[in-house]
């Protein structure tokens, strides 16, 4: 797609950005890069903003919805955490880790101590093909039960003998009396491509991510 301005074509890169809560820091870096939404404000409604330069299209969606929109060719490039990454199973370039909303990817449970010896469990989680992922690894059989928030309460009411989550500071974990069994990934917000798009469009995208490089090492 193309916008033109004072005469010149530029051709326009499409960057699917998560809402949520590493939205603000997000919008922080890509301004340290010299990439600015001017319209853009932490309690916007819209959905569609164009950066300063008018190269730059930021669809600002869910952050489940952001592998859809790059896989779809919709963005030619995501900004999304790593959780959300692998749920999807999405074929995109993976290009760079730009170190926000750090946390991991963590098995918890309130009676189990280990996963030694286990043969099955009952597993909830907003990230039921992860998990399926991991116990498969481990020849561990699992019915996965999905809950899209307050994964914790699963176990303390008898529904699972598992989550897998996001943990954080572990605040969560400890209020409602489980213990982390173990940490199976980190995560963090990362930059994806749409496959087509970076041959189409390198130079653009190359770009983008030189800028996020340099802020990124300030
Ligand atoms: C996330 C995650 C944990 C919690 C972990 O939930 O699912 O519940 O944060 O953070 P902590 O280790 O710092 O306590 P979120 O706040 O997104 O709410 P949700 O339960 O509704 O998904």
């Amino acid at each position: 797609m193309a916008k033109s301005k004072g005469g010149k074509t530029l051709t326009l890169t499409t960057l699917a950005l998560a809402k949520g809560r590493t939205a603000k820091a997000t919008i922080q870096l890509l301004s340290k890069a010299n990439i600015n939404f001017p319209d853009f404000h932490e309690k916007t409604r819209k959905l569609i903003f164009y950066d300063a330069t008018n190269k730059i299209k930021m669809l600002f969606v869910k952050a489940v919805d952001v592998p859809t929109y790059v896989t779809t060719g919709a963005a030619d490039i995501g900004i999304v955490g790593k959780d959300n990454i692998l749920e999807s199973k999405a074929d995109v370039y993976e290009m760079l880790d730009l170190n926000i909303g750090k946390c991991q990817f963590v098995i918890a449970s309130k009676t189990l101590s280990s996963l030694r010896d286990m043969r099955h469990l009952t597993v909830a989680s907003k990230y039921t093909n992860v998990a399926e992922q991991y116990f498969a690894q481990k020849n561990i059989s699992i019915q996965t039960i999905k809950l899209n928030g307050s994964v914790e309460l699963a176990p303390l009411i008898g529904m699972a003998d598992v989550i897998l989550d996001i943990v954080e500071t572990g605040t969560t974990l400890k209020e409602n009396g489980l213990k982390p069994l173990k940490i199976i990934e980190d995560i963090s917000t990362r930059l994806i491509v749409n496959q087509a798009s970076f041959a189409t469009k390198t130079r653009q995208i190359q770009t983008i991510i030189e800028q996020l490089q340099i802020a990124l090492e300030d």
